[in-house]
C-alpha cells in the first residue's frame, strides 16, 4: 500500500508495534526444552489480547500462528512438537493484521552457548538489514537494496538467499511491488514511492543460495547448500527523509 493519511500511517504503526512485541516476546521465552508449539501460542495469546489476527493464518491458512524454523528450516517452519535445544539456531517471523492493516517481522535468535561464527552471523544478518533500510528514500532505485546488501555480504563472505525476496505490505500480507531483491539484481529498474510501505527482509548465510523446499510438508523451507542462515525483517513506509521503520520495539 502507499500510505494515503495520517490515519493510515497511525493504523500501520499501531499493528507494527503489536508484532514488533510478540516477536520480542518470543524471542524472550525461547530456551532449551520449550517446544515451538508453546512459543507459538503465546504468540497467538498476545495477538489475540492486542485484537490482531495472524497474517499467514488469515490470508494462507498457514497452520499456526507464527512461522518459526529451527537450524536447517530457514523459512515458513510450522510449530509443533519440535524441542528447542541449547545451541540451536531459530528463525521466527511474525506478521498479523488489526483493523485491515498489516505488518510483518522476523528475526533470528541463538539459544545458548553457540560457536562465535553464529554470533556474528546474527551481529551482521541485522546490519544487512540496516544496510537495506538505509537505502530508502522516497524517489531511489528500489534496486539499490539489494545492491547494497550484496556489497555487505560479498565485503564479509557471507551468501546471501537469492530466491526469498521482500515485498510491499500494509492492506494484505503480500502485495506490490512483489518480489524486491535483497540481492544484486540488474533487472530491478522499480522505484521507491512516496508513501509506499514494504519490507526488508535479506537472508543472509554462511553458505547457503536458495531456499529450497523440504517435502516434510507444503510449507518449510530449508537452505541449499545447507548452511547456517539469519534473516531480520522489518515493514517500514518510505519518505524523502528516508525510512520509517515501524516493527520497532518502542
Ligand atoms: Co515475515
Ligand atoms: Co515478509
Amino acid at each position: 500500500m502507499t500510505i494515503g493519511n495520517e490515519n493510515d500511517l497511525d493504523r500501520l504503526k499501531e499493528i507494527g508495534a503489536i508484532v514488533a512485541r510478540v516477536l520480542h516476546a518470543m524471542g524472550e521465552a525461547l530456551r532449551p526444552g520449550v517446544t515451538t508449539g508453546e512459543l507459538d501460542l503465546l504468540g497467538r495469546r498476545m495477538l489475540d489480547a492486542a485484537g490482531a489476527v495472524s497474517a499467514p493464518e488469515k490470508i494462507y491458512g498457514f497452520p499456526g500462528a507464527t512461522c518459526i524454523s529451527v537450524n536447517e528450516e530457514i523459512a515458513h517452519g510450522i510449530p509443533g512438537e519440535r524441542v528447542i535445544r541449547a545451541g540451536d539456531l531459530v528463525n521466527i517471523d511474525v506478521s498479523a493484521e488489526k483493523d485491515g492493516y498489516f505488518a510483518d517481522t522476523g528475526a533470528s535468535f541463538p539459544v545458548g552457548n553457540v560457536p562465535p561464527r553464529i554470533h556474528r552471523l546474527c551481529r551482521d544478518g541485522k546490519r544487512a538489514l540496516w544496510t537495506g533500510i538505509k537505502q530508502v528514500r522516497a524517489g531511489n532505485p528500489l534496486g539499490g537494496i539489494g545492491v547494497a546488501i550484496g556489497d555487505f555480504a560479498h565485503r564479509n563472505r557471507y551468501t546471501l538467499v537469492c530466491n526469498l525476496a521482500s515485498h510491499g505490505v500494509g492492506r494484505s500480507l503480500h502485495e506490490e511491488p512483489a518480489h524486491i531483491p535483497t540481492w544484486p539484481d540488474r533487472s530491478e529498474r522499480r522505484r521507491i514511492g512516496d508513501g509506499l510501505v514494504f519490507t526488508i527482509e535479506p537472508f543472509l548465510s554462511l553458505g547457503a543460495d536458495w531456499a529450497v523446499d523440504s517435502g516434510r510438508d507444503q510449507w518449510t523451507l530449508l537452505s541449499e547448500p545447507s548452511a547456517p542462515t539469519v534473516q531480520y525483517e522489518h515493514t517500514m513506509v518510505a519518505t524523502p527523509r528516508g525510512a520509517v521503520v515501524v516493527t520497532q520495539l518502542a
